[in-house]
């Protein structure tokens, strides 16, 4: 079966169970899944109950579509996400993305948990993408072009939207919330870097490091969804620290930060009416 087909197999199954006009797709990264209980006359789907998606692996993510009203507006939202090191090709990472393009979103709101390479930044902070760097070593789109949904060679110059990061801008300001600007680097995972590594994309400009979201952007942008990229900064990259790295670290962290985060997505989804 064709890509499209499955897609659109997913779309219509979800059309069918529940009448959603999404405007907004919003990707809830690791421990910062808690947003979606905040979604009003909220619709549930789990990702196994959907044709076509496969049930996702990590510890933080429970896998589903939650649809509804955040801030009165349609939003459709993903609790977990699918990571390339879980085993999935990235055709397969990105489906949901091209789900909710399908479903009808123009904008997506993507975020995740990262390490901090950028000094000035801490732990807690929230990061507005201004690029991003793939490190994964493939791309979602090889493989033939899906000429419905975008051309062969899409442009990334303007991948993160100017005017949405001017408008979270605003938002962090108005709730006093420190708002970091800076390159995102996908790294494959799940190893985390080692510190040579780290050094290496201190180098290439990098400000934070994380193992997903630059699939998912590219895939948006080959719809020419408009993308807004934000990192909750868990903890300073590998060897910054005298002190390893673990995934309970970003978990909690990302516990910590929730509220925070929460204030300013609603912030983020009411400016955007
Ligand atoms: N590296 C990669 N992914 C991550 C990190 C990190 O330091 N923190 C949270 N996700």
């Amino acid at each position: 079966m064709q890509e499209i087909d499955k897609i659109k197999e997913s779309v219509d199954f979800i059309n069918n169970v529940v009448a959603t006009r999404p405007k907004i797709g919003i990707i809830l990264g690791s421990g910062l899944g808690e947003l979606a209980d905040e979604v009003e006359n909220s619709h549930k789907l789990g990702f196994t109950d959907i044709p076509h998606l496969p049930p996702s692996t990590v510890p933080g993510h429970s896998g589903e579509f939650v649809t509804g009203k955040l801030q009165r507006t349609d939003v459709v939202v993903m609790r977990g996400r699918y990571h390339y090191y879980e085993g999935y090709d990235l055709v397969e990472v990105v489906r949901p993305v091209r789900i909710m393009g399908l479903l009808g979103i123009d904008v997506l709101l993507v975020t995740n948990a990262a390490g901090a390479l950028n000094r000035n930044f801490s732990p807690g902070n929230l990061m507005l993408i201004s690029d991003h760097v793939n490190m994964i070593g493939a791309n979602p789109l090889r493989g033939p072009n899906i000429d419905e949904l975008g051309p062969r060679f899409p442009d990334m110059t303007y991948t993160y939207d100017r005017e949405l990061i001017g408008i979270a801008e605003e938002v962090m300001k108005k709730e006093g919330v420190i708002g970091r600007k800076g390159v995102y680097a996908s790294y494959a995972g799940p190893s985390f870097e080692t510190p040579a590594e780290i050094r290496m994309l201190e180098r290439l400009g990098v400000d934070a490091v994380g193992m997903s979201t630059v699939p998912e952007v590219i895939t948006a942008r080959h719809m020419e969804i408009r993308v807004l990229g934000i990192s909750c900064i868990t903890n300073m990259a590998a060897g910054f620290l005298q002190q390893r790295l673990s995934h309970d670290e970003v978990m909690e962290i990302g516990q910590s930060v929730k509220p925070v985060f929460k204030k300013v997505i609603k912030g983020i989804v009411q400016a955007l009416k």
